[in-house]
C-alpha cells in the first residue's frame, strides 16, 4: 500500500502558549520537531478569532520549516487574502463558528458551492493545493469534484466519538467516500480527534493518502514528549497499512 503521509496539527501548542499570554512554548519550534520525528508536514488552522495560531506563527512557518504547510482556513475573504499572501503548499477549507470548541463538522461544499467556487479557483491559480474538510457523504465529494478542488479531508470525528455499532457505522461511511472520492478522482485525506485507539482502521483504508492530527498528538507530548508521540503515531499507521493488528 501507498505510505501515508502525517501531517501535525500544532494549533494547540499555541493554545497553552497563548493561555499565558508569552512566547512559549512556540508552536514553530514544535513543527522542526515534527520534522525531525518523521511528520510529512504541518497543518495550522489561523482562526478568526485567534484563539491559537497567530499570523506571526503563519508567517514564521512558512519562512522557518521546510515542510510542506497545510493551512486550515475558514472561506472568508481576510483568510482568503492571507492565503494567497503566503502561498502554503496546501490549503483546507474549514467551516468555522466562533463560538464552538472545535471545528464541528464539515462545510456544506453542496450548499455552498457557488459562495466556494471563486474562492477555490484564486487558490488554485496561486499555486495552493485545496481541500474541503467534509462529511463522509457523496454530495460534498461531488461537490469537491465540481468546484476543481483535488482533495477532501473527511471528516473522522464522529467516528473518533461514537462508540460500538455506532462507531463501525461512521467507519463504513468513511471507507465509502474514501473509494467514491478516489473513484471520481480526488485525493483522499481525513483528520479530526484520532488518537492511538482510533488511528489504525482509517490508516487501512487502502485510498487514503494522508492524515491530519493534532490535539491527541500535543496532549500526548506533555507525558512522553513530541517527537515520541509522533513516532508512535506513525508506527501505529504503518502497522496498520502494512495489515499488523495490534
Ligand atoms: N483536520 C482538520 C480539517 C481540522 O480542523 C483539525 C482540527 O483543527 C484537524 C484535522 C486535527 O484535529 P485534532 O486536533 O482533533 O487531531
Amino acid at each position: 500500500m501507498t505510505r501515508l503521509r502525517l501531517g501535525v496539527n500544532i494549533d494547540h501548542v499555541a493554545t497553552i502558549r497563548n493561555a499565558r499570554g508569552g512566547a512559549f512554548p512556540d508552536p514553530v519550534r514544535a513543527a522542526s520537531l515534527a520534522a525531525a520525528a518523521g511528520a510529512d508536514g504541518i497543518t495550522a488552522h489561523l482562526r478568526e478569532d485567534r484563539r491559537h495560531i497567530s499570523d506571526d506563527d503563519i508567517d514564521r512557518l512558512v519562512r522557518e520549516i521546510d515542510l510542506p504547510l497545510n493551512l486550515e482556513m475558514a472561506a472568508t475573504p481576510e483568510m482568503l487574502e492571507i492565503a494567497l499572501r503566503h502561498r502554503p503548499h496546501a490549503a483546507c477549507i474549514v467551516p468555522e463558528k466562533r463560538e464552538e470548541r472545535t471545528t464541528e463538522g464539515g462545510i456544506d461544499a453542496a450548499g455552498l458551492h457557488d459562495r466556494l467556487a471563486p474562492l477555490v479557483r484564486a487558490l488554485r491559480d496561486n499555486g495552493t493545493r485545496v481541500s474541503l474538510f467534509v462529511e463522509a457523504d457523496r454530495r460534498h465529494l461531488d461537490a469537491a469534484k465540481s468546484l476543481g478542488a483535488p482533495v477532501v479531508e473527511l471528516h473522522t470525528g464522529a467516528y473518533c466519538d461514537s462508540r460500538g455499532a455506532d462507531r463501525q457505522r461512521h467507519l463504513a461511511a468513511i471507507r465509502e467516500a474514501a473509494a467514491y472520492g478516489t473513484q471520481i478522482g480526488l485525493e483522499v485525506h481525513a483528520g479530526h480527534g484520532l488518537s492511538y485507539d482510533t488511528v489504525a482502521p482509517i490508516a487501512a483504508i487502502a485510498q487514503m493518502r494522508e492524515l491530519n492530527i493534532g490535539h491527541f498528538l500535543i496532549g500526548e507530548a506533555i507525558f512522553v514528549g513530541l517527537e515520541a508521540a509522533i513516532a508512535r503515531m506513525r508506527q501505529l499507521m504503518d502497522m496498520a497499512r502494512d495489515g499488523v493488528h495490534q
